[in-house]
């Protein structure tokens, strides 16, 4: 495998009082590659987004550091920082709220080209739009002059992945992409993630409830439960023989592939999330190593 782009090492996040922490996230670890999928599940409050906001620097490590091409991530270096943020996007769960209705299409799209790609001229920056918009299957000539509410929810979606696309990222952060879509419109909006990913060698992190998705789109898999990851690996190997307790939890609650489990909460059925989440210091958990690219922790005891 090609090495990381970027990767997470041993960050955690805190909210709370000092003297009464609450993990959000705690001693998470993952890498993303070019060209992979990597899938990250759990029910609602395990994390995921708080690893999303961490990704997107909108909050800063407690604990732990990020690496982007194998350096650690200052806070100092501005053109490493610069650097950053053009290569790291984020694909918003609400479509609606992410454009803004004052503007046109190609002025969504006119904007990052304009503050990330400055030698281009109008005539390229025109060209770059109708390229943009072609890729993520719309027509330039109906969409680029509308407005925000005169598109579909999973049209949308689509100008959102296209603006993330016009600064020419190397990740791609999609948090819930298709939960406010329409069922018909979902899948396209996977498949168009997924061409990206493959077409432009893009990392992507996927964050879902939706196990059947994780499979469809991923690589590998993270499972997510109060603030840790308990399990990763090999999308198949993780979800056909699951080891730890909470993905077992997780996939006896999705016996249907089609059914969700955001309003399920299963983490008291184990019985110790808050407990989990408001201890300062865990016992020191051993991965252990179920199989080739398959591994879990062992709940703590
Ligand atoms: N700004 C904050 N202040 C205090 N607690 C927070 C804050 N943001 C998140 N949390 C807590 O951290 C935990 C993880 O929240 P997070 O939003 O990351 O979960 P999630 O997995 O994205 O959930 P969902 O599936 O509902 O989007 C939750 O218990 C949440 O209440
Ligand atoms: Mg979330």
């Amino acid at each position: 495998m090609s090495d990381p782009i970027l990767a997470l090492d041993n960050v955690s996040k805190i909210f709370g009082r000092a003297d009464k922490p609450v993990y959000a996230a705690r001693a998470v670890s993952f890498a993303l590659h070019p060209g992979r999928t990597l899938a990250l599940v759990g029910e609602s409050g395990s994390g995921k987004t708080t690893a999303a906001r961490l990704i997107m620097r909108e909050y800063s490590p407690d604990e732990g550091r990020l690496l982007f091409r194998g350096a650690p991530l200052g806070r100092v270096d501005a053109r490493a920082l610069k650097a950053y943020r053009s290569a790291v996007q984020m694909v918003f769960q609400d479509p609606f709220a992410a454009l803004n209705p004052t503007h046109t299409i190609r002025y969504h799209l006119e904007r990052p080209l304009r503050l990330h790609q400055k030698r281009l001229n109008a005539a390229q920056r025109q060209a770059a739009i109708v390229e943009l918009l072609e890729r993520v299957k719309l027509d330039p000539g109906l969409i680029m002059s509308k407005f925000p509410h005169e598109l579909s929810g999973g049209q949308r979606q689509r100008i959102s992945i296209a603006r993330a696309l016009a600064v020419n990222p190397e990740v791609i952060v999609a948090d819930e992409p298709t939960s406010m879509l329409d069922v018909s419109v979902r899948q396209g909006i996977l498949n168009l993630l997924n061409d990206m990913k493959a077409e432009l060698k893009l990392a992507l992190l996927y964050i879902t409830h939706d196990i059947a998705t994780a499979r469809y789109v991923a690589n590998d898999i993270m499972v997510m439960y109060a603030g840790q990851i308990v399990e990763w690996g090999d999308v198949d190997k993780v979800l056909d023989d699951p080891r730890h307790p909470y993905t077992r939890l997780l996939l006896s609650a999705v016996p249907d592939p089609d059914r969700r489990f955001d309003d399920i909460r299963f983490a008291d059925e184990l019985g110790r999330i808050d407990d989990i989440r408001r201890q300062a210091a865990l016992p020191q958990q051993q991965v252990i190593e179920a199989d080739d690219n398959h591994f879990f922790l062992p709940m703590p005891g």
